[in-house]
């Protein structure tokens, strides 16, 4: 049992679910826990360490090695934001001892957020449907993949690194197809999710839309 308000926000990549939940737990007063950055983490352990990110005994060994300790300092660290990262993330993340060994962490975190806040806001692929099921309030946070291969090439452009809106596009549609289709876990609505699609929304009227679902739920505080 816990008295902490939890919002799972679930999505696709580049569906402005990141920077919607960060924007919430600011404004909420809650903790927030960015769940992919868990999966980059593991997978920039390996290519730190020389392991191929497919090799699923490295790669489990490193998700049972990660602690708060270890997680936390790394969750800001540009590295984790590289492309090579996100891929090696999205091939990890059909492993499913790698999905066991970080699950305790992330419903620690929903069910004990850190400094005493009165609620949690994480995101993800599965938050809603199998890290935090019982949460009270859960969105999924999605938009069509050629809107969302469009942000990606300009935040890419923005750090001034060269991309291609065919290999951005073309990307995206495999990590989609990885993340959606495996065994464990995939991405998926949960049936009580709230579906909020920003193609056509900018993000303040997805912030003003996920709020306003947030704060209509019975157990808000
Ligand atoms: O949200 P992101 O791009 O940082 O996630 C990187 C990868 O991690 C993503 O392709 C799939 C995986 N992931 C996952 O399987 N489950 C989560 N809850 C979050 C991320």
């Amino acid at each position: 049992m816990t008295s902490s308000f939890i919002v799972a926000i679930d999505g696709p990549a580049a569906s402005g679910k990141g920077t919607l939940a960060r924007r919430l737990a600011a404004t909420l007063g809650f903790a927030h826990l960015d769940t992919g950055a868990l999966y980059r983490a593991v997978g920039l352990t390996l290519l730190r360490t020389g392991h191929a990110p497919d090799d699923a005994v490295a790669a489990t060994a490193a998700a049972q090695g990660l602690d708060a300790a270890t997680v936390l300092p790394l969750m800001n660290d540009p590295a984790l934001r590289q492309d090579a990262v996100a891929v090696a993330a999205s091939k990890v993340s059909v492993v499913p001892e790698v999905r066991a060994a970080l699950l305790d962490f992330q419903r620690n975190f929903a069910n004990h957020p850190p400094g005493g806040a009165k609620g949690a806001v994480l995101d993800g692929r599965d938050v809603g449907t199998v890290v935090c099921p019982d949460a009270p309030a859960k969105l999924y946070v999605t938009a069509d993949v050629e809107v969302r291969a469009r942000r990606r090439l300009s935040e890419l452009r923005n750090t001034g690194a060269e991309a291609i809106y065919e290999a951005v596009l073309e990307d995206m549609k495999v990590r989609d197809a990885r993340d959606s289709q495996r065994a464990v876990a995939p991405l998926k609505p949960a049936v009580d999710a709230f579906l909020l699609d920003t193609s056509m929304m900018d993000a303040e009227q997805a912030f003003v839309a996920a709020t306003d679902f947030i704060r209509s739920r019975p157990a808000f505080p």
